[in-house]
């Protein structure tokens, strides 16, 4: 993939990895991709970088425009190796760079790369630095989501570097959401929100309301697309996902089974939800993984939860999802824990201990001695 220009002397210089398929954890079934931009200016800005394996590609790309060798700043708007991975050969390439980063930035890419001498300049919210003719602004935005975390407003042309936020995972030739299209962009950055975001809503709300005041023509997210269309509804989206708002309408059964009995239990719960004017979606563990249980549950209002009892515990299945669902912590849902079981039946209470931890709203509990 070659440079992309945004607007004059602004450009892509990412990296589209294509292959990637877990993201700590996160499935990533389409990939992802590694955004860095380039803005020349009397003095040459880098933001962001791309995972080590993917140095090459953006240099080449960096290389279209400008030898790389002549950058002089380079923003880390956050330090986690998929966006700092290239900053070992930059800085080898340009011993007289400034590293921009928050103070947290400072601390994390000292440790990732204690052998990397780096002239860091770190800055806190409402801080500026002045290339030439432009000027950026910067916006902490601690736990969104690690805590060096930054976002890069450029003054002028408008552009918004908001680093993971409101970013997506998908790799393809798209590189503005128009191209993408509505429903697959938004399709995407749910399931990013759900699997990454959803634990900092309140984190979310505080950025929304520091970018608020700001004109923006142009989001340029860490992964994905670039947003020029759908910049307020993206926003929008962001909003109502950091408030917990869900779809009263939408329920979702996410469950696994040993001998068909709690697939049965699951089969009526959807008939009654269904019955009472919900849309249900109904998710076995056995085929389903985690992460997409968390994107089919962001927008749902209602979830139903169900495992049987094995080994007086839940199956390894479900305790990965419990594990998953309670560090994500969805909040304002109701919920129910449903199950068969043999003799000790456990399980239900396990699960239903996670859904009140995370504060749910919970209907009684529905268990079945060996076949309902
Ligand atoms: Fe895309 Fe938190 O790294």
């Amino acid at each position: 993939m070659s440079a992309v220009k945004i607007k004059d002397n602004i450009y892509w210089v990412g990296a589209v990895d294509r292959d990637v398929r877990n993201f700590h954890g996160y499935l990533t079934p389409v990939g992802s991709t590694y955004n860095a931009y380039l803005v020349l200016d009397e003095k040459i800005t880098l933001i962001d970088t791309v995972k080590a394996s993917f140095t090459d590609e953006m240099l080449d790309n960096i290389r279209e425009i400008v030898d790389p060798a002549k950058i002089d700043y380079h923003i880390s708007n956050h330090t986690e190796p998929d966006h700092s991975g290239a900053l070992p050969a930059l800085a080898a390439l340009c011993p007289n760079m400034k590293v921009i980063c928050s103070p947290n930035g400072q601390k994390g890419l000292s440790a990732y790369y204690p052998d990397v001498r780096m002239d860091f300049q770190p800055v806190k919210t409402g801080d500026t630095l002045n290339t030439g003719k432009f000027t950026f602004e910067f916006v902490l935005m601690p736990l969104v989501h690690w805590p060096d975390s930054m976002s890069t407003y450029l003054r002028g042309e408008e552009l918004l570097f908001s680093n993971d936020a409101l970013g997506q995972h998908i790799a393809g030739p798209e590189r503005f959401d128009d191209e993408l299209g509505y429903d697959r962009l938004m399709e995407r950055a749910g399931d990013y929100y759900a699997n990454i975001v959803l634990p900092f809503g309140a984190q979310v709300k505080k950025l929304l309301a520091d970018i608020g005041g700001f004109s923006i023509s142009v989001i340029c997210p860490s992964h994905g697309v670039m947003l020029r269309k759908y910049i307020g509804e993206m926003v929008g989206a962001y909003a109502r996902w950091a408030a917990s708002e869900t779809d009263p309408a939408r329920a979702v059964i996410v469950y696994d089974t040993m001998w068909g009995s709690t697939r049965m239990l699951a089969d009526g719960l959807e008939a009654d939800l269904r019955a009472g004017g919900y849309t249900v979606e109904t998710l076995c563990l056995r085929d389903t993984h985690v992460s997409t249980c968390m994107a089919a549950l962001l927008d749902a209002h209602y979830i139903a939860v169900g495992c049987p009892t094995l080994n007086r515990q839940v199956m390894p299945t479900m305790a990965a999802f419990l594990s998953y669902v309670r560090g994500l912590s969805p909040k304002n849902r109701r919920g129910r824990a449903f199950g068969s079981y043999g003799w000790s039946g456990e399980s239900v209470g396990i699960i239903e201990e996670t859904l009140k931890a995370l504060g749910w709203e919970i209907d009684p509990p529905v268990k079945s001695v060996w076949r309902p």
